[in-house]
């Protein structure tokens, strides 16, 4: 039976490199590219079949930072598909990133440098606002619209309730730093390619440079030949390359507080009462 792939964001970046790969993985796969740019979706499902040309590719419209777009495209999936084989929550925002200058030059002389330029924490700035739901632009769309697509995809109404299907995984994957759109909106791309040497120089003492969306899918590509099963959730799979190039997929423990996660959980889900509230009294208006 041919699985069903869906991945947010595919047009660009990590998502379409990406869904190359998984279609190298596996030709019998029917892959939805779910984008809020429908010329950019094409394009991107044309690129695709310059080198598999007998791929089952679906476009779906999916706007995640609207929660109508996001209901809308939940509907749609469980009218066109009745399962969902790998869910992936790629598509992703960071406005106006800038680059904390001070930040820089700090931890450039403490002893935290390596670890600064692996993760760049504190290291950059971004401008967020309100989206046209009244919510944080950012979270809407990194977060939220993906959690709302997530729960209309798993929830199903049985007897007035909504229970979760059995048997669903979840797992949480770092790209590391890669060249994409995201990164071209911190430093132009001519001035990332001018200091390409000293980063593969880093890379030689952090392996979080994956530099390549190639090499920032790894992770996510390597899920997907696992055994869902035998997945920690508490661990962050983190795409790596090597000094030498070679990439590969290492857990890490996620620094966790049970209690926390459990309160933004139910945050999310009143949230979630909330919006659907909103948006069938909006309904009912027009
Ligand atoms: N690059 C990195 O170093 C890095 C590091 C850590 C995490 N990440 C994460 O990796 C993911 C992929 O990013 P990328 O680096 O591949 O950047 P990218 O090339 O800019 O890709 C982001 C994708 O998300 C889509 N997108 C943005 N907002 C959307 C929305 N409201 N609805 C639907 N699609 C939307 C974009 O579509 P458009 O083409 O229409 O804009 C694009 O296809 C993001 O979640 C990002 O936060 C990246």
């Amino acid at each position: 039976m041919e699985k069903v792939v869906l991945v947010t964001g595919a047009n660009s970046g990590i998502g379409l490199a990406l869904c190359e790969r998984l279609l190298t993985e596996d030709s019998q796969l029917l892959l939805c590219l779910a984008c809020r740019n429908m010329k950019r979706a094409e394009d991107a499902r044309s690129a695709l079949l310059t080198s598999h040309i007998n791929a089952h590719i679906d476009l779906l419209h999916l706007d995640v930072g609207s929660v109508q777009s996001v209901l809308a495209a939940a509907q749609e999936l469980k009218a066109r598909y009745n399962r969902i084989d790998f869910l992936y929550l790629n598509a992703g925002i960071m406005p106006n990133p800038q680059v904390d200058v001070k930040a820089l030059f700090k931890g450039l002389f403490s002893r935290n440098v390596i670890n600064m330029f692996a993760t760049a924490e504190g290291l950059l700035t971004q401008q967020d606002r309100l989206n046209s739901d009244g919510l944080q632009e950012v979270f809407a769309t990194n977060l939220f619209g993906h959690f709302l697509l997530h729960r209309g995809h798993s929830a199903q109404k049985w007897d007035g309730t909504l229970q979760l299907l059995q048997g669903l995984f979840s797992s949480v994957i770092c790209p590391g730093l890669v060249m994409t759109n995201l990164t071209y909106g911190i430093l132009p791309s001519f001035f990332w390619t001018l200091i390409m040497p000293i980063m593969w120089l880093i890379r030689i003492f952090t392996n979080t440079f994956t530099l390549t969306p190639y090499n920032g899918a790894e992770a996510l590509h390597w899920l997907f030949v696992q055994n869902s099963e035998s997945l920690d959730p508490r661990a962050k799979y983190h795409s790596l390359t090597s000094g030498l190039g070679k990439n590969y997929t290492q857990p890490q423990q996620m620094d966790i507080d049970e209690q926390m996660s459990e309160i933004l959980y139910s945050k999310l889900l009143e949230l979630e009462k909330v919006v659907r509230k909103k948006q069938s009294e909006g309904n009912v208006d027009k």
